[in-house]
């Protein structure tokens, strides 16, 4: 008996599936099994032997029983878990065809104004969007009640009731990362810091959050006159025509001394932009010589060092390049916006393969 409990025992562990399970029973304890045929061989023993082999052989029909149908559970268990390992599916995937992305036209333009800066030498910088108020305005020779803090529309965060530390801003400009990249790096240096900023502005080419590219090179001896070459070397570049017309306007900026707004001649004609042709001007750029108060609060010595910055308004560039009227649909979402004004995601500028096709 021991023989015949082992046999099936191994057999039942051994089944490869239900079928053969199911012929495993049958074989054993069926009606006809091995297991009915010993205890048909009941009736020929003495009482006393039937006493002992007819409660073992119960016992062995019950065994095996069990070891079956724990078996066809270990088997529904295992095909359960192969079906949900094969049919697996991403229920966060669009349900809708997929349909390929754009580039967005800043995404764009921040790319050709990089290679173009890259190429002069330039290296990228970052800061924050949220600006403590030292960075924002005083390193930058914006004190307290300066009138220049008006002028900027800030967005202020929250500070509790009675916490009367300045509060920090939404960054209204890209100036503060000179403050950040001349403290990490001093002087000399060259870089560039593209980003978005805040101004509570609303119009058909002003929108609260909208972009600009910070320009910064101290050196020992860098003048006013290689700013003026390095911005019209870049529009022409960044223009990709040769009839670019810029108007240096002097202006001033608490940061900068002396100090030039950058016009550049466009049409609106036909509600239409175009450049280098019509009657109009669009500023794209605030510029000057850094002031000697902001280097000192970098911590850069001005009597040893000099040089200029600008920022450039990217979304502006972004409407002039490519003729499109309105800024405010930049930001509104619309794929069919985004489909006509987007690049392919292929078509990476840099100054020898071309900055657009
Ligand atoms: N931060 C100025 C603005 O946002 C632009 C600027 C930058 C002007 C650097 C001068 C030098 O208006």
């Amino acid at each position: 008996m021991d023989d015949l409990r082992q046999k099936y025992i191994d057999a039942v562990a051994g089944a490869a599936d239900e079928s053969a399970l199911e012929d495993i029973r049958v074989q054993a304890v069926g009606k006809k099994g091995e297991v009915a045929l010993k205890m048909r061989e009941l009736g020929k023993m003495t009482p006393e032997e039937r006493q002992v082999m007819g409660p073992r052989l119960n016992a062995l029909k019950d065994e095996i029983n069990s070891a079956i149908s724990a078996k066809k559970s270990a088997l529904a268990d295992a095909a359960l878990d192969e079906r949900l390992r094969t049919e697996w599916l991403d229920v966060t995937l669009s349900g809708r065809p997929e349909r390929r992305g754009t580039i967005h036209p800043i995404s764009q333009v921040t790319e050709e104004i990089t290679a173009i800066f890259a190429d002069m030498g330039f290296s990228v910088a970052e800061g924050p969007q949220i600006e403590s108020d030292w960075y924002n305005f005083d390193a930058l020779n914006i004190p307290p009640h300066h009138p220049a803090r008006q002028e900027f529309d800030t967005f202020y965060m929250h500070r509790d009731a009675g916490d009367d530390r300045p509060p920090h801003v939404l960054r209204t400009h890209t100036s503060p990362v000179q403050i950040r990249a001349l403290e990490a790096h001093g002087a000399p240096i060259r870089v560039i810091a593209p980003g978005r900023v805040y101004r509570s502005d609303y119009d058909q080419t002003h929108t609260p959050m909208f972009h600009q590219v910070e320009g910064l090179a101290i050196d020992k001896d860098i003048s006013m006159a290689n700013l003026k070459w390095c911005l019209e070397e870049f529009c022409r570049a960044f223009f990709e025509v040769d009839n670019v017309e810029l108007r240096f306007r002097a202006s001033h900026f608490p940061f900068t001394e002396p100090s030039a707004e950058v016009d550049l001649r466009c049409s609106w004609a036909g509600g239409q932009l175009k450049v280098g042709e019509g009657d109009d001007w669009m500023e794209i750029l605030g510029s000057g010589m850094v002031h000697p108060k902001v280097l000192q609060s970098a911590g850069v010595d001005p009597d040893k060092w000099q040089g200029f910055a600008f920022g450039l308004g990217i979304d502006r560039l972004a409407m002039l390049k490519y003729g499109i009227p309105d800024l405010r649909a930049f930001f509104d979402s619309d794929l069919r916006w985004l489909r006509h004004y987007g690049f392919s995601a292929l078509d990476v500028p840099t100054m020898r393969g071309g900055l657009s096709r």
